[in-house]
């Protein structure tokens, strides 16, 4: 199939890339000319395992090319797929104008029959607008789409080659035979459905993944209180089909740029029908709250924070990826400094776009000292935070920590060190959900 893919973030970069792999002629369109030469160039803007090599063999192969003319790709595209960004407004609403402003141009310029399929997460009744959007500019025929996209950060590219299912939801015939034809390699779990449902399906299921995750963070602060490990309990439960194990990881809420910008979306979409969504309410605050469970231990081990050096491993909201967008780190960070405490940061990968989004580029900040490296933040620290579950924090050595740190605390926040490890160190540590080592 011809291909246009509008917007080259991550999902359209990684959609474009892997459809390029399965043999279809790709366009990526960008707005952006910087970005359109940098993919020129054979660089990935994002950090994403496997995707640059991928996309560079299959640009070698001349299956995927990048422009900032979306008429040039439209005008030969059997298949347009928007896929730009959809940020919160300030109410939790997500932003359309970036859709809109696609959908009219791809109007505009449409030469013949097309697909328009959309990937970015809408509300629900977006693609009825996109067919206004784009039918307002056009005589051209043309169907639309939902096809949502389930892929996650630092995994992508096998989600994309290997997704758990397919949700196509058309009313056309004729589209949903062609979309099925186009994902039957990737897989056999392939639903038709109503555009509506589609739409709906792609919020629902990032809901119920951020309810599972404030869920078992819930469990972990009562198993504190009353004595029980959380790891175990979600080994327990997870074990029953019905609750499945994944998604149990208890620590100090999820993040990123997904599961906080489409739950208060989807809190917005029900507040819309006069629908009070109270279990969804509860999970962003209780997400919210896990934050703070770091200074809590923190302000418990060591009495107070005003004048404690603090060192944070990790500021990217999960590992894998350079994204630091809704990072617990950044709240935790803001709280220590007001609370008084200096900090010594460093993440393997974040570090400069964190730096960017939540401070001035150079990272001035007297209160934060920007480590060169992992060690450099423990050495002479009050304590130790781990916030981001990175391999080289997972397989530090604790004597080192032991050795390097002025006081002997240890938070980890991501439950990455087993209790039987912490106990032959004289680290006093404190995780989320499970005994404390005093
Ligand atoms: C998420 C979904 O998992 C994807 O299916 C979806 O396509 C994507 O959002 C999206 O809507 O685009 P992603 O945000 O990349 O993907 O990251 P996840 O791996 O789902 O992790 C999200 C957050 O939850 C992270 O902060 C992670 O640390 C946290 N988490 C995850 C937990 O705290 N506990 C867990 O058990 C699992």
């Amino acid at each position: 199939m011809k291909i246009a893919v509008i917007g080259t973030g991550y999902v359209g970069l990684v959609s474009g890339v892997c459809w390029a792999e399965l043999g279809n002629d790709v366009t990526c369109v960008d707005k952006l000319q910087s970005k359109i030469d940098q993919l020129n160039s054979g660089k990935v803007p994002i950090y994403e395992p496997g995707l640059e090599q991928m996309m560079n063999a299959n640009r070698t192969a001349g299956k995927l090319r990048f422009t900032t003319s979306l008429a040039e790709a439209v005008q030969l595209a059997d298949l347009v797929v928007i896929a730009v960004g959809t940020p919160s407004l300030p109410n939790g609403e997500a932003n359309l104008s970036f859709i809109q402003q696609a959908a009219e141009e791809i109007g505009q310029v449409l030469a013949g029959y097309a697909i328009i399929v959309t990937k970015s997460t809408v509300p629900v009744g977006t693609n009825e607008r996109v067919a206004a959007w784009v039918g307002a500019h056009t005589s051209q025929p043309f169907d639309v789409a939902s096809v949502p996209e389930f892929l996650r950060e630092g995994s992508a590219v096998r989600d994309t080659l290997h997704p758990d299912r397919i949700i196509i939801g058309t009313d056309s015939e004729r589209a949903a035979a062609a979309l099925e034809s186009l994902h039957r390699p990737l897989t056999d779990q392939i639903v038709r459905t109503d555009i509506r449902s589609a739409e709906m399906i792609k919020y629902a299921s990032n809901a119920f993944l951020a309810t599972k995750i404030s869920f078992i963070n819930e469990i972990a602060n009562l198993c504190e209180k009353v004595g029980a490990n959380v790891e175990e309990v979600a080994t327990g439960m997870g074990l029953d089909q019905r609750i499945g194990g994944s998604f149990l990881r208890a620590g100090i809420g999820y993040g990123g740029s997904c599961f906080p910008k489409d739950t208060q979306a989807l809190i917005q979409i029900a507040g819309d029908v006069a629908y009070d969504f109270k279990l969804l309410k509860s999970v962003v605050e209780v997400n919210q709250l896990q934050r703070r469970s770091v200074l809590e231990k923190l302000a418990d081990s060591l009495g107070h924070l005003n004048g404690r050096t603090i060192g944070l491993w990790g500021l990217a909201f999960k590992p894998g990826t350079d994204d630091v967008r809704e990072s617990p780190a950044a709240d935790i960070m803001a709280a220590l400094i007001e609370a008084g405490a200096v900090l010594k940061v460093y993440d393997p990968i974040a570090m400069v776009n964190f730096k960017r989004t939540y401070y001035n580029a150079a990272g001035s900040d007297d209160n934060i000292i920007w480590c060169e490296e992992q060690w450099e933040a423990v050495l002479g620290s009050d304590a130790l935070c781990l916030l981001t579950e990175w391999d080289a924090f997972v397989q530090a050595d604790l004597q080192r920590v032991e050795s390097l740190l002025r006081g002997s605390v240890l938070i980890d926040g991501r439950n990455v060190f087993r209790l039987e490890q912490v106990a032959s160190t004289g680290l006093r540590y404190y995780s989320v959900g499970r005994p404390a080592l005093k």
